[in-house]
């Protein structure tokens, strides 16, 4: 099975990282929209145009399967994907909440989800856990964190300060929903700023643990291939996958 992976920029390479690992496709081509990210402040309309000339991107592979990394496009653009594509569109979303869901928290642990200022204000994964009953659910826009991992920073004074301006007024969270493609390069620093208490729900584990429910997969003898694509400076983006995957 060959899928394709879609991000706004380098992000999603953090969701590679857990479908790589787990071996199960052929191939994954992914594309990182690098000329225009972030997506995470723009405005809705935006997002799903961006997200559909992506699409025309993945029409020169024929690809079987799409895995939106970005939770900003997850939030915003699937319906718009899904009914232009021939192949399905997936999010993160839905995974990310089925894998807390999973994890048997009790409905009023308190759950913070951090994401982009869109997705925060999508609410969509405040009303899925809604429906499922939890009540105690903090929200947080923590944009600042993207431009520090893009820059490499994933630890360290700059991490430290920017926690301590988004955290500083919240009880210490069950679990955190990591709804930004680039959160899991920091989950070190999140785990230690909370005392190594919180459980993480990442989008990459999420969504192997979602395709292997749904789509009956096993993992391949023969290693995932990948290839990289860019719209700007696809050495940069090769050259961040070298260092993270
Ligand atoms: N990929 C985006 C997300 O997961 C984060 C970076 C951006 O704002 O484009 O929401």
């Amino acid at each position: 099975m060959k899928i394709g992976v879609f991000d706004s920029g380098a992000g999603g390479l953090s969701v590679v990282k857990s479908l790589l690992h787990h071996n199960l496709f052929d191939e994954v081509i992914y594309y990182g929209d690098t000329a225009r990210v972030p997506y995470g402040p723009k405005d809705k309309n935006t997002i799903i145009r961006y997200s559909l000339e992506a699409l025309e991107f993945f029409n020169n592979f024929d690809i079987d399967l799409l895995i939106t990394a970005c939770n900003t496009v997850s939030a915003y653009a699937l319906p718009e994907m899904n009914a232009q594509s021939k192949y399905p569109v997936l999010g993160v979303i839905e995974p990310g909440v089925m894998a807390l869901e999973n994890s048997q928290l009790a409905k009023d642990d308190a759950i913070l989800i951090i994401a982009t200022r869109a997705t925060i204000a999508s609410k969509r994964y405040q009303d899925a856990l809604g429906k499922l009953g939890h009540s105690n659910i903090t929200a947080l826009q923590t944009g600042l964190f993207v431009p520090l991992v893009e820059e490499g920073i994933f630890d360290g004074e700059i991490i430290q300060a920017t926690m301590k301006h988004y955290f500083s007024e919240i009880e210490i969270p069950k679990a955190i929903i990591l709804g930004c493609t680039h959160f899991p390069l920091i989950a070190d620093a999140l785990q230690n700023y909370f005392d190594g208490k919180p459980l993480l729900i990442h989008s990459g584990e999420a969504i192997v643990e979602y395709l292997e429910a749904r789509y009956d997969l096993v993992p391949q003898e023969k290693e995932t291939s990948l290839k990289i694509f860019a719209s700007d400076n696809v050495a940069g983006l090769r050259n961040i996958a070298d260092r993270w995957l």
